[in-house]
C-alpha cells in the first residue's frame, strides 16, 4: 500500500478504539477526503499537493472521539488540540512522510477550522471540503449555509461543488 492507504487504515483503525463515534466519524473523513480532491485537482494542484491534502484530510478530524472523551465535546478547541497530539502519534510510525511534511500535516489538523489558517498553511481545499460536508451533515445549521458560502467558499470549484451538493434556500 501507499502511504496514503496506510495512513488511512491507521486512522480508521484508531477510531476503531471508540465504538460510538465510529461509524459516523469514519464516514465524514471520507466525505471530506473525496471533496478535498475533486476541490484541489479543479484548481490544477500539483497531484502531489493533491494526495498530502488528502492524507491531511485522513487526519483532520482525528482530535475528536478523545476530545468528546476528555472534554465531552469535539469543540475546535478542544479537538484541535487533542487531533495534534494523535496526529503526532500516528505519524510517527509512518517513515513515508518528512519531517516537514509530518509538521505539516499535524498544524493543518490543529488549525483545521480556521480561514486564515487555511490560507496560511495552504490547506484550503480541505478547509472548503470540511465546510461542506458539515453543511450537509448538519453540523452547520441551513440558515447559515448562505453566510458560510459567502464569507468562506473560496475556489471556483469549492462553491461549484457546494451548489451541487447543498441544498438551494
Ligand atoms: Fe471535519
Amino acid at each position: 500500500m501507499n502511504r496514503k492507504d496506510l495512513l488511512a487504515r491507521a486512522v480508521i483503525d484508531y477510531y476503531a478504539h471508540f465504538p460510538a463515534s465510529m461509524r459516523e466519524d469514519i464516514l465524514h473523513t471520507q466525505e471530506v477526503v473525496s471533496y478535498t480532491r475533486l476541490i484541489a485537482a479543479g484548481e490544477g494542484e500539483a497531484e502531489a499537493q493533491i494526495e498530502l491534502l488528502e492524507c491531511a484530510a485522513w487526519l483532520h478530524d482525528v482530535g475528536c472521539p478523545r476530545s468528546k472523551e476528555i472534554y465531552g465535546n469535539s469543540l475546535p478547541v478542544n479537538q484541535q488540540n487533542t487531533g495534534r497530539e494523535v496526529a503526532r502519534q500516528l505519524l510517527s510510525e509512518h517513515e513515508a512522510f518528512s519531517a516537514s511534511q509530518k509538521e505539516w500535516l499535524i498544524q493543518v489538523v490543529g488549525t483545521h477550522h480556521q480561514y486564515k489558517y487555511a490560507v496560511e498553511f495552504a490547506f484550503s481545499p480541505l478547509f472548503e471540503a470540511d465546510l461542506i460536508a458539515n453543511v450537509l451533515s448538519g453540523y452547520h445549521k441551513p440558515e447559515q449555509a448562505e453566510h458560510l458560502f459567502a464569507t468562506l467558499m473560496k475556489s471556483t470549484t469549492g462553491r461549484a461543488l457546494f451548489r451541487s451538493v447543498v441544498a438551494k434556500p
